[in-house]
């Protein structure tokens, strides 16, 4: 079957994270992404984290698969000369390198165009233009400086960052959609265009609904949904809300049967408005259904706390997944806190595609997580990710390098 982006060639310059998860979510939409490392070394993310002896990392296979690789040293002569070849005849040239080495390259925006008009050139950086516009970044930075940290975590601590890579894997999604934006007004316009992702951005972007809430605050000064309410007090800024549902309707995480020694033996239970009687009979408290303390969303505000300690007392005789059959009956919107073991083990995920088992020549059998997005007419089929430098002599021969051009760059160790 055909792909959605078949025909598009992707010279995917990236590395780490951030870069990488936009290339591998365009190479499974069908693009032909040519990833192009640095002779000997490769992408870093190859030898870190390693979990077997020199065997690609999980870092590494888990972030590059359905890619070609090359290995290039862009910096001397003759590996700049196969950089062009390589810019002309690709669509899309993705780039996550630090501040200004593209350009240090030789490869300013403006060299590109001269070389191919409809190349599409997508960055991602850790800031924009602005103070910070020359720094390195991690994911923990973006997370940092986008209004992650200051909103995650509990009243009482630190600052916290989240498990979920929203800074790199966040950016890398954002940036795909404006390569494929891009790809699509060039349809009309016939040129290319410059597509910066900063990470700040992307990881504010994800925090909206933070910026939303300080605007309230500075408004009225109270955000009645935040565990702050009704007992502290609430500073300028908005404060860290804990386990506090993001939206209109009250959430937070609950014990369940067996929390004492699973670490993940919780629910995260919504007070849905619609819902509140049913979630009245579920937990045994049928008098809250009129009692007006209680009966309305705006006088539950005032006792979140102990509406969600007494159905707590019920979510502890269950187990989390019984919990959740019982409250599915009713509509209730909740959901098990699941482990990684739990997922990795999940048959459903499984079936959708979204838990791949992949082989690797050298590490295995190892488990990824295949496409989110599903599409009826371009399916994904993932396939492992390429060996340092496996697709050289493949994509040289496609540019037109003969044999002994291929064996003069190897000698030189340029490839
Ligand atoms: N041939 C020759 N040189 C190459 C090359 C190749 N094929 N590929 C990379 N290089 C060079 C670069 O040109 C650069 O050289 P320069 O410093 O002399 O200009 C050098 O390798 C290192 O690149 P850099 O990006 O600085 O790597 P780093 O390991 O020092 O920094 C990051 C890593 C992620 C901090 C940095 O790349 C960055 O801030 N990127 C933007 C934000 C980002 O994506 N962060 C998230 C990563 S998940």
């Amino acid at each position: 079957m055909s792909k959605a982006l078949d025909g598009v060639r992707i010279l995917d310059f990236t590395h780490v994270q951030s870069g990488p998860t936009c290339t591998q979510l365009l190479a499974w939409f069908g693009a032909d992404v040519i990833k192009v490392e640095r002779a000997g070394e490769g992408d870093a993310t190859r030898g870190q984290l390693r979990d077997i002896p020199d065997a690609d990392s999980l870092y590494f296979t888990m972030l590059n698969h359905n890619k070609r690789s090359v290995t290039l040293d862009t910096k001397k002569p003759s590996g700049k000369r196969v950089l062009e070849t390589l810019i002309k005849t690709c669509d899309v040239l993705v780039e996550n390198f630090a501040p200004g080495a593209l350009d240090r390259m030789g490869f300013t925006w403006e060299r590109i165009q001269e070389l191919n008009p409809k190349m599409i050139v997508a960055s991602v950086k850790g800031f924009g233009p602005g103070p910070y516009e020359d720094c390195k970044v991690y994911e923990n930075v973006a997370q940092c400086a986008g209004g992650a940290a200051s909103t995650t975590g509990f009243d009482d601590g630190p600052p916290m960052v989240t498990g979920a890579q929203i800074g790199d894997s966040g950016t890398g999604l954002h940036l795909a959609l404006g390569i494929v934006t891009a790809l699509y007004q060039r349809n009309t316009t016939g040129r290319g265009q410059k597509v910066l992702a900063p990470m700040q951005d992307a990881v504010l972007n994800l925090c909206r609904v933070k910026l939303r809430d300080q605007q309230r605050l500075e408004r009225t000064h109270v955000l009645k949904e935040y565990p702050q309410y009704p007992d502290s007090h609430f500073g300028d800024a908005v404060p860290r809300a804990g386990n506090a549902s993001g939206g209109g309707q009250p959430g937070w995480i609950l014990k369940c049967k067996g929390w004492e020694t699973d670490p993940n033996a919780y629910i995260y239970f919504i007070t849905q408005g619609p819902v509140w009687p049913a979630v009245c009979k579920v937990i045994g408290e049928e008098g809250w259904i009129d009692d007006e303390a209680y009966a309305t969303p705006a006088a539950r505000l005032l006792h979140l706390k102990p509406i969600f300690k007494r159905i707590e007392q019920w979510t502890m005789s269950k187990t989390k997944f019984e919990a959740m059959e019982i409250l599915n009956q009713y509509d209730i919107p909740c959901g098990p806190i699941l482990s990684m073991k739990e997922i990795a083990h999940d048959e459903s995920l499984r079936r959708s595609g979204t838990i791949v088992e992949v082989d690797h020549p050298v590490r295995g059998k190892y488990l990824t997580v295949g496409n989110p997005i599903k599409m009826s007419d371009s399916p994904t089929e993932v396939t492992r990710s390429p060996l340092l430098g496996e697709h050289t002599e493949e994509v040289l021969s496609e540019l037109g390098y003969g044999a002994a051009d291929i064996a003069a760059l190897r000698a030189e160790k340029v490839i």
